[in-house]
């Protein structure tokens, strides 16, 4: 059975199209989460084994999420439906389209609550809270922020609100329009940010670290975060790059615009890099503090610099403009998904969508604030979690992102059929061959490993 083609709506050019899915990928990953990890596993030897990843395995698998978003025509699940049926699969294999957008906003869920720590820095910032303060002191408004589920509650809020008005107002008006004025102030802003931390920090140092690999520190389990992350960055296997793509004409080049997103992901992420460890160095801060180093460590820099305050403020606003025309990406597809399949308006669905996921970050929140009920005690595949945001997190992050990029991967290389996969790629035989051999046995190998080093067995 296949579903009408519901989706109607065009990017207006190939750039918007660009712009919005590079601003789907540039988020908390790059700014926050790239940075930390980089940190934390040497620096220069990770970057590169982190390009080949995104170039060999990312950038393969986003074509191919692109190709069943464009060839579907529908919403993440219909989409994969009508695909399988077209080519007279099992239907079965539709479970490529729920599977990752179930991913895409359990992973929302949390990531909301993230997002809504940069809101609550913005305020905190800007009233010079982190002026002079001490290490202890940063910390105390660290924990105090996170624990506070009040305080929580109204930041993620006003969040959802306005992730569910952008997305209410419609594909062009809303998301299309949002992302045109808020990826290149957040793009100006890093920048900005860049120079100036050149300028104050230790740029020698922080390039050094970042461009001096010292493949002696290279182990197997830096290969495999590399891997992981290259996935999370681009937004791969959580239901958004395919809805991207049922909104692309068909005469746009999907090669040429994956290639570019990957690229302006990346670069993103670099800079975020140039704009953090200079200060870091700088400032005699420790590179490696894992996922402390933006809230606790960063501003610890912002205390004592010249426009501290100022700058501080700068930078959370960024971090934040970031997060939110993610959300808005991964709010889309649910959103788009709920008028499919319950013929409602999209008021009605990204009203809904949002209250389930404000409803779901309490979760997340709750677990910070340490409420009773949100207290677990479970090891699954290896890993200890303690409360329902660790179990959220993992479960996606770590296990339904591979299986989902797994499930990409083979339906686009072996289920679909090679004549309607090469007919939507419109690109040169070898270019073709070339994809099909890396969705087909590059990235299952790859993402099989990364799996199987996350649950424990090759570690
Ligand atoms: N790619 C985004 C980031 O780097 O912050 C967010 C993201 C969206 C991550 C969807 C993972 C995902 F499944």
């Amino acid at each position: 059975m296949t579903t009408k083609p519901a989706i109607s709506s065009r990017w207006n050019s190939r750039f918007s199209f660009i712009l919005a899915a590079t601003a789907a990928a540039v988020g908390l990953g790059n700014i926050w989460k790239f940075p930390y990890i980089m940190g934390e596993n040497g620096g220069g030897a990770f970057i590169v084994v982190y390009l080949i990843c995104i170039f060999t395995l990312g950038v393969p698998v986003l074509m191919g999420e692109l190709l069943i978003g464009r060839r579907g025509r529908n919403s993440p699940g219909y989409a994969a439906r009508n695909l399988a049926a077209e080519s007279r699969r099992h239907p079965a294999w539709q479970l490529t389209g729920w599977v990752t957008m179930f991913t895409g906003f359990m992973i929302l869920t949390f990531y909301v609550v993230v997002a809504s720590w940069a809101f609550s820095y913005v305020v905190k910032s800007a009233q010079g809270q982190f002026h002079q303060a001490d290490s202890e002191a940063i910390t105390q408004i660290f924990r105090g922020m996170a624990g506070s589920a009040s305080e929580m509650l109204l930041f993620t809020a006003l969040l959802v609100i306005a992730t569910a008005v952008v997305v209410g107002k419609g594909f062009k008006h809303g998301l299309e329009r949002t992302v045109r004025w808020a990826m290149p102030v957040m793009l100006v802003l890093l920048v900005g940010l860049a120079f100036y931390s050149a300028l104050v920090g230790d740029f020698a140092s922080a390039v050094n670290f970042m461009f001096k690999p010292d493949f002696s520190e290279l182990t197997m389990s830096t290969v495999l975060i590399a891997l992981g992350h290259a996935f999370f960055t681009l937004s791969l296997a959580s239901g958004v790059m395919m809805m991207y793509g049922a909104y692309l004409p068909t005469n746009t080049s999907i090669v040429g615009t994956s290639i570019w997103i990957a690229i302006a992901d990346t670069i993103v992420a670099l800079i975020a890099g140039l704009m953090i460890f200079p200060l870091v160095f700088g400032y005699g801060l420790v590179p490696g503090e894992g996922p402390g180093l933006i809230f606790q460590t960063l501003p610890l820099a912002f205390a004592s610099m010249p426009f501290g305050v100022f700058i501080g403020t700068v930078f959370f606003v960024m971090l934040l403009l970031a997060a939110f025309t993610s959300a808005i990406s991964m709010v889309e597809s649910i959103a788009a998904f709920t008028v499919e399949r319950f013929a409602v308006s999209r008021w009605t669905a990204a009203i809904s969508t949002c209250v389930v996921l404000f409803a779901l970050s309490m979760l997340t929140i709750f677990s910070f604030s340490g409420a009773g009920w949100t207290q677990v005690d479970i090891t699954f595949l290896g890993k200890h979690m303690t409360n329902l945001f660790e179990v959220i997190d993992h479960m996606t992050s770590n296990i339904l992102l591979p299986i989902g990029g797994l499930i990409i991967a083979l339906f686009t290389g072996w289920a679909i059929r090679s004549k309607f996969m090469a007919a939507e790629l419109q690109a040169a035989g070898w270019v073709f061959k070339l994809w099909q051999f890396a969705v087909r046995y590059i990235a299952p190998i790859a993402i099989t490993l990364v799996f199987l080093q996350l649950t424990g067995v090759l570690s």
